[in-house]
C-alpha cells in the first residue's frame, strides 16, 4: 500500500505523464533525431537528411524596421518579404467590447513576393508566427502576395512585433498533408483569448471533454482547516504556452489534468503545497513547498487560466497517509529542478507511435522547432536538460557548444 501512496505523492511533484517510462526506455540516437533542432551540428545528422528535411526552416523575421528579407524557397527560388503596420481603427483601448478593443490596436500587412518557380506545379507553404498567433499561407504563383493581420490579439503582441517582428518559416515540401492538422494544433500555444478557445475546442473535439460555464463567482472559498495532508490538487491550464503544452499532454496521456500539486499540513496545523515549477531568484524553475496562502494567490494570478480541482483523500486512505514520510520526501525534493529533463521523453518514447492522429512526428517537430525560435528560453529548457541527462553532457544546443560525437 505504501508504494501506492508514494507514487501518488511523487506524481504531485512532477507533471502528470512523466511516469516511469522515461527511465526505462534505452537511449537510441534515432529516437532523438527526429526531434533535434536544426542548429545541431552533430555529424550524425548530416547522414540523415530525411529527418532534418522535415524541419520548417526559419527564413527570418520581418518587422517595421527590418526592411525586407530575401531567401530561396523550395519552389520559388526568389522570395522577398516585408512588413508594414496598418493604422488602428478609431476606438478606445479600454473598451469593453473585445473586438473593438483589438481593432484599436491596429494590425499589419505582410508583403511576400515570389518569383522564379522551379516548376509549374510546385508551391511553397509558409508559417508566420509570434508568441500570440500562428498563421500560414501557401503560394502557387509568382507575384506579390499580401497577408493581412486584421488586428493584434493584445497590446503585448503589438509591442512584440515592434521589437522582434514576425518570424517567417518555410515549411518543408510535402507538408501539405499536415496543413489541416496545423489548423488544430498551432493556435493552442497562443497566449490570447483565441488560444484559450482553441484549447477548449481541441479538448472537446479530440478527447470528448465537456466544458460547462459556471455561474460566478469563479473562485471557491477554501478554508485551509478543511484541507488535509495528502489532499490532491489537479490543475488544467488552458491558455498560453503551458495551456498549449498541457492540451497536447492531456490528449496523448489521456489525463484531464496537466499539472498536479499536493497539500501538506505541518505539526502546527499550517497548510503547505508541494509543487514543481516555481522560479527561484536565478530564474530557474524548481520544486518548492510553499504556504497555502501564497500558492492560492499565485494560482489566482496565473495567466494560463488554470482550472483547479481540490481532491481530498478518502478518509480511510487519509488515516493511512504517513505525513512524516511525506514531509521527509518533500524536504528532500525542495529546491530540485523542475523536471524538464524527463518531460518530453515521458511523452515521446517511441519514434512514431506517440501521436494520436492528426498529430504526427512531422507536426510535433514543426511545432517544437517553431516554438524554439519564437520562445527560445522555454524550449531550450526542455531539450537541453533532457538531452544532457541522456547523453551525460552539459551543453547548450542553442549555443552550439555541444561536443562533436
Ligand atoms: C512513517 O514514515 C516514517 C519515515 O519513513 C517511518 O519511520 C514510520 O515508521 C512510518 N510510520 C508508519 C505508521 O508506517
Amino acid at each position: 500500500m505504501m508504494n501506492r501512496f508514494m507514487m501518488l505523492f511523487i506524481w504531485c511533484f512532477v507533471e502528470l505523464g512523466f511516469g516511469v517510462n522515461g527511465f526505462k526506455v534505452p537511449f537510441r540516437p534515432k529516437d532523438l533525431l527526429p526531434i533535434l533542432p536544426k542548429e545541431l551540428t552533430w555529424p550524425v545528422l548530416n547522414n540523415l537528411h530525411s529527418a532534418v528535411d522535415l524541419l520548417p526552416s526559419y527564413v527570418g523575421s520581418i518587422g517595421p524596421n527590418s526592411g525586407s528579407i530575401q531567401w530561396k524557397g523550395s519552389c520559388f527560388y526568389g522570395n522577398e518579404a516585408r512588413f508594414e503596420f496598418k493604422n488602428p481603427v478609431q476606438g478606445d483601448v479600454n473598451d469593453d467590447d473585445d473586438d473593438k478593443k483589438k481593432k484599436s490596436l491596429g494590425g499589419g500587412v505582410i508583403y511576400l513576393e515570389t518569383s522564379a518557380a522551379h516548376s509549374w506545379t510546385c508551391m511553397d507553404l509558409y508559417v508566420f508566427a509570434t508568441p500570440y498567433r500562428v498563421t500560414w499561407d501557401y503560394y502557387f504563383s509568382a507575384r506579390e502576395h499580401t497577408l493581412e493581420i486584421e488586428s493584434w490579439e493584445e497590446s503585448a503582441e503589438l509591442e512584440y512585433v515592434k521589437q522582434h517582428g514576425i518570424s517567417v518559416f518555410l515549411m518543408p515540401s510535402g507538408m501539405l498533408g499536415t496543413l489541416m492538422s496545423l489548423i488544430d494544433v498551432l493556435p493552442l500555444f497562443s497566449n490570447s483569448a483565441w488560444g484559450q478557445k482553441s484549447n477548449i475546442a481541441f479538448l472537446q473535439k479530440h478527447m470528448g471533454a465537456s466544458f460547462e460555464k459556471r455561474a460566478k463567482p469563479w473562485v471557491a472559498p477554501i478554508n485551509p482547516d478543511d484541507v488535509h495532508s495528502g489532499d490532491f490538487l489537479a490543475l488544467s491550464k488552458i491558455r498560453g504556452r503551458w495551456g498549449g503544452f498541457e492540451t497536447l499532454e492531456k490528449w496523448v496521456t489521456g489525463a484531464f489534468a496537466g499539472h498536479t500539486a499536493v497539500c501538506l499540513k505541518d505539526e502546527d496545523g499550517k497548510l503547505w503545497v508541494g509543487e514543481s515549477g516555481h522560479e527561484n531568484e536565478k530564474g530557474e524553475e524548481i520544486i518548492v513547498v510553499i504556504p497555502w496562502e501564497e500558492w492560492w494567490e499565485l494560482t489566482l494570478k496565473d495567466n494560463s487560466n488554470p482550472h483547479v480541482a481540490l481532491l481530498p483523500l478518502h478518509p480511510e486512505l487519509r488515516a493511512k497517509f504517513n505525513a512524516t514520510a511525506a514531509w521527509a520526501y518533500a524536504r528532500s525534493m525542495s529546491g530540485k529542478p523542475y523536471g524538464y529533463h524527463n518531460m518530453i521523453f515521458s511523452w515521446i518514447d517511441t519514434i512514431a507511435e506517440n501521436y494520436p492522429p492528426p498529430l504526427d512526428t512531422h507536426l510535433v517537430i514543426s511545432a517544437m522547432s517553431m516554438w524554439t525560435r519564437v520562445q527560445p528560453s522555454y524550449a531550450a529548457n526542455m531539450w537541453n536538460e533532457a538531452l544532457n541527462k541522456r547523453l551525460g553532457t552539459e551543453c547548450n544546443l542553442y549555443k552550439d557548444d555541444c561536443p562533436k560525437v
